[in-house]
């Protein structure tokens, strides 16, 4: 399997960034609503020990991403003929992934850098963790997870109604075995 893309398939590269981000998401969102529901301080610095580093990678992970598209790789042509409207709003979904994305990052070490939490978390400073509530990011933050939520369904969603009802190639080509995507 090639590392780049061509007219009608995925490259390996392209693969390994999709499906690494998705896992990574599912944890993020996962570990991000399982510290927020927490009131044990304990173990909500537990989760956030390895909620904000992940965070930190899924944003190197979509600035490569954004670099491999921009610089290296050019994406595949449609899956024979969509209405207008699928079409761009496919585009759009994917476009309000990184956006949404690169904001939750940013708004996580908002909320670390601002309350000191990164020093309790990572630096092993005494002292109570913060409530996070009290500061500003958190509320873009929270929108932001409900917002992944959203378009994960509508993203999963199509590719699942292109798999299973229209039964084309869409999702079989986001994925390493070549040959059957055609
Ligand atoms: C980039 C992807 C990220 C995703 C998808 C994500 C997801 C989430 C979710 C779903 C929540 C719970 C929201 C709620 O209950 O309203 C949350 C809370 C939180 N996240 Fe993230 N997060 C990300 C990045 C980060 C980063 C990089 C940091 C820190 C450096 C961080 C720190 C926090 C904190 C402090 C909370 C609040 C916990 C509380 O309220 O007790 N997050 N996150």
């Amino acid at each position: 399997m090639a590392l780049k893309s061509d007219d009608t398939n995925y490259g390996a590269v392209a693969v390994t960034l999709h499906w690494l981000s998705a896992v990574l998401i599912l944890l993020l969102l996962v570990s991000g609503f399982r510290a927020g529901q927490t009131n044990d301080p304990a173990a909500k610095a537990e989760i956030l020990g390895f909620h904000a580093p992940m965070g930190i990678t899924i944003l190197l992970l979509t600035m490569a991403r954004i670099v491999w598209w921009w610089r290296f790789d050019t994406k595949p042509g449609a899956v024979g003929r969509n209405p207008r409207w699928q079409t761009l709003s496919a585009k759009a979904i994917h476009l309000l992934f990184y956006v949404v994305m690169i904001g939750m990052a940013a708004s996580g070490i908002g909320m670390f850098v601002l309350s000191g939490a990164g020093l309790i978390v990572f630096g092993g400073a005494d002292g109570t963790l913060p409530d996070f509530d009290q500061y500003l990011p958190r509320t873009p933050h929270g929108f932001g997870a409900r917002a992944i939520v959203i378009l994960l369904v509508l993203h999963a969603g199509a590719a699942l109604h292109h798999h299973f009802i229209k039964r084309d190639v869409t999702l079989k080509r986001m994925w390493f075995r070549r040959g059957d995507a055609k």
